[in-house]
C-alpha cells in the first residue's frame, strides 16, 4: 500500500490506498506547476487564521518564514513531491511541517479544503497566463500592422470561396487577420472580470465554522472580491472552459492565416516567400523550403478544440458540487496555454518576416474578372436595374471567356453588341486602382479607410523602436 505517513486523509481507514487506486488518483506530475500558486494561497490564509485567533503572532511569523523557504526550495528544485504523494497540497503539506514543525504547520489546513485551494489556484494560473497570452497577442498584432504599413497601397486578389472576387489592398486582408485577435483580446479582458472572484473561504462546499475572513484573502490573492457561492465556487469550470475556449479560438484564427499563408508561398501561387529561419528543409529534396510553422500552427489548433470539447464532456453531468472528474480539468487548460506559449513566437516571426512579391499580388489582382462587380455597379449608376446590369456584365465575362482576355481588352463595338450600355466610358472602373478607391464606406478597402483601420489597431500595437 503506497499512502504516505503525511497524505492529507486516513484517519477513518483501516488500510491505505490499493497501488492502482493511488495511480490513478495521483496529479502531482501535472499540478506541481501549481506549487508556487498554492503557497501563496497559504500564505494569504494564514492571515485570515491569525486574524480570527487561531494563529498567535509567533506562529504566523515562522509560518510567514517557512513558506518563503518552501517556495525557495520549490523553485530551485529542491522540494519535490515524493512518488507516493496524491498532489500538490498534499506535497505542500509535508514541506511545511518539515520547515516549521507538526505543531504549528498542522494547523494550517483549518478552515480551507483541497476544493476552495484548487479552484483558487486554478483561476491564479489562468490570470497569470492570460497576462502572457496578451503579451503574445500584441507582439502578433504588432507584426500584422508593420506588414500592413509597410505594404501600404499594394493590391492583391481578394476571395471568396478562394476563387478571385474583388480586389482589395493586401494591407486590408492582412488587418482581417488582426480585428478576431483584438476580439480575443477583448475576450481575455471580459472574462478576467468573472474571474478575479476568490473561492477561499467556500471550504469543501459550505463555507468554513471558524469565521475565517474570505475577503482578507481575496485582497491578500489581487482578486476583486469573494465568490458568491461556495457551491458554486468549488464545483463551476466555467471559467475554466472559457479561458480554453478563447485559447482554442486564438488557435482557429492563426490555423485560418497559416492556410493562406501554406498556400501563398507555393509556386503556383507566389504571393510570398518565407524567410529562411523560419522555414525548413527537406532531409530528401535539397530544394524544399516548407511552411512548417504555419502548418504547425494549423495542426495545433486541432488540438486545442480537442482540449475543449474534452474539457466540456468532462463538466457536462457533474452533479453539485465537488466531484473529482475535476481534477480532469487542469490537463486541457496547461496544454492550451503551453501550446499557444509555443506558437506564438514562431508564427509572430515567421509573420513579420514575410517577404511579399508586391508586382506579382498587383498583377494577379484584376485577374479572374475580379472588376465584373465594378462594371455592374458602374450600369447602375447609369441608371440600369442591378438585375439587368448582372446579366449585362456576365454575358461580357463569357466573351472574356471565350476569347480568352481580360474585361479591358474587349474593344468598344463589343462592348455595345453586348449591351447599348456599355458605352466606352465603362474603362473608367476597369481598374484595381478605381476599384479599391471607390469601395471607401467605412470598413471598407479603399486606402483612408484602411489607414483609420491601422491607426486603431496601432493604439493596441504601437511599433517597435527600431
Ligand atoms: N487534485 C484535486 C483536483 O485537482 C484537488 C482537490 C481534491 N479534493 C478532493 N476532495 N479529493 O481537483
Amino acid at each position: 500500500m503506497a499512502q504516505s505517513n503525511d497524505a492529507l486523509w486516513g484517519g477513518r481507514f483501516a488500510s491505505g490506498p490499493a497501488d492502482a487506486l493511488a495511480a490513478l488518483s495521483k496529479s502531482t506530475h501535472f499540478d506541481w506547476r501549481l506549487a508556487s500558486y498554492d503557497l501563496l494561497g497559504t500564505s494569504a490564509h494564514i492571515k485570515a487564521l491569525s486574524a480570527a485567533g487561531y494563529l498567535d503572532a509567533d506562529e504566523l511569523a515562522i509560518l510567514e518564514k517557512a513558506i518563503i523557504e518552501l517556495d525557495k526550495r520549490v523553485r530551485s528544485g529542491s522540494f519535490r513531491p515524493k512518488p507516493e504523494e496524491e498532489d500538490v497540497h498534499a506535497a505542500l503539506e509535508r514541506g511545511l511541517i518539515e520547515i516549521a514543525g507538526a505543531d504549528v504547520a498542522g494547523k494550517v489546513r483549518a478552515g480551507r479544503s483541497r476544493n476552495d485551494q484548487i479552484a483558487t489556484l486554478v483561476r491564479s494560473f489562468m490570470l497569470e497566463a492570460a497576462d502572457l497570452l496578451q503579451i503574445e497577442l500584441t507582439e502578433y498584432l504588432g507584426a500584422l500592422c508593420d506588414q500592413a504599413e509597410d505594404h501600404v497601397g499594394v493590391a492583391m486578389p481578394g476571395r471568396t470561396h478562394f476563387q478571385h472576387a474583388q480586389p482589395v489592398l493586401l494591407s486590408h486582408h492582412l488587418l482581417a487577420h488582426a480585428w478576431p485577435q483584438v476580439r480575443n483580446l477583448q475576450r481575455i479582458e471580459d472574462w478576467r472580470k468573472r474571474a478575479k472572484k476568490s473561492p477561499y473561504g467556500a471550504g469543501a462546499l459550505a463555507g468554513n465554522t471558524l469565521g475565517l475572513d474570505p475577503n482578507l484573502v481575496a485582497q491578500e490573492l489581487g482578486f476583486d472580491a469573494p465568490t458568491e457561492n461556495s457551491m458554486d465556487a468549488t464545483s463551476a469550470r466555467d471559467l475554466v472552459a472559457e479561458f480554453v475556449f478563447i485559447c482554442a479560438m486564438i488557435g482557429i484564427d492563426l490555423s485560418r492565416f497559416s492556410e493562406e499563408i501554406i498556400a501563398w508561398s507555393t509556386y503556383e501561387f507566389g504571393y510570398v516567400k518565407l524567410d529562411d529561419s523560419f522555414s525548413t528543409g527537406s532531409s530528401i529534396m535539397p530544394q524544399k523550403k516548407n511552411p512548417d510553422i504555419a502548418e504547425l500552427a494549423r495542426g495545433k489548433s486541432g488540438r486545442l478544440i480537442g482540449n475543449l470539447s474534452g474539457l466540456l464532456a468532462t463538466l457536462k453531468g457533474l452533479p453539485l458540487s465537488y466531484n473529482r472528474d475535476l481534477q480532469e480539468d487542469k490537463e486541457p487548460l496547461f496544454d492550451s496555454v503551453d501550446t499557444l506559449l509555443l506558437v506564438f513566437p514562431a508564427f509572430t516571426g515567421m509573420v513579420a518576416s514575410l517577404k511579399f512579391d508586391r508586382e506579382r499580388l498587383e498583377e494577379l489582382a484584376p485577374r479572374g474578372f475580379s472588376l465584373a462587380t465594378d462594371v455592374a455597379e458602374w450600369l447602375v449608376k447609369q441608371g440600369v436595374a442591378f438585375r439587368d446590369a448582372h446579366e449585362i456584365t456576365g454575358n461580357l465575362v463569357k466573351l472574356c471567356e471565350a476569347q480568352n482576355c481580360e474585361l479591358h481588352q474587349v474593344s468598344d463595338s463589343e462592348l455595345q453588341k453586348i449591351s447599348k450600355h456599355l458605352r466606352p466610358e465603362v474603362r473608367e472602373v476597369m481598374s484595381v486602382t478605381s476599384a479599391i478607391r471607390s469601395r471607401d464606406g467605412a470598413g471598407g478597402t479603399a486606402l483612408p479607410q484602411v489607414l483609420e483601420q491601422l491607426l486603431a489597431l496601432r493604439k493596441l500595437a504601437p511599433r517597435k523602436q527600431g
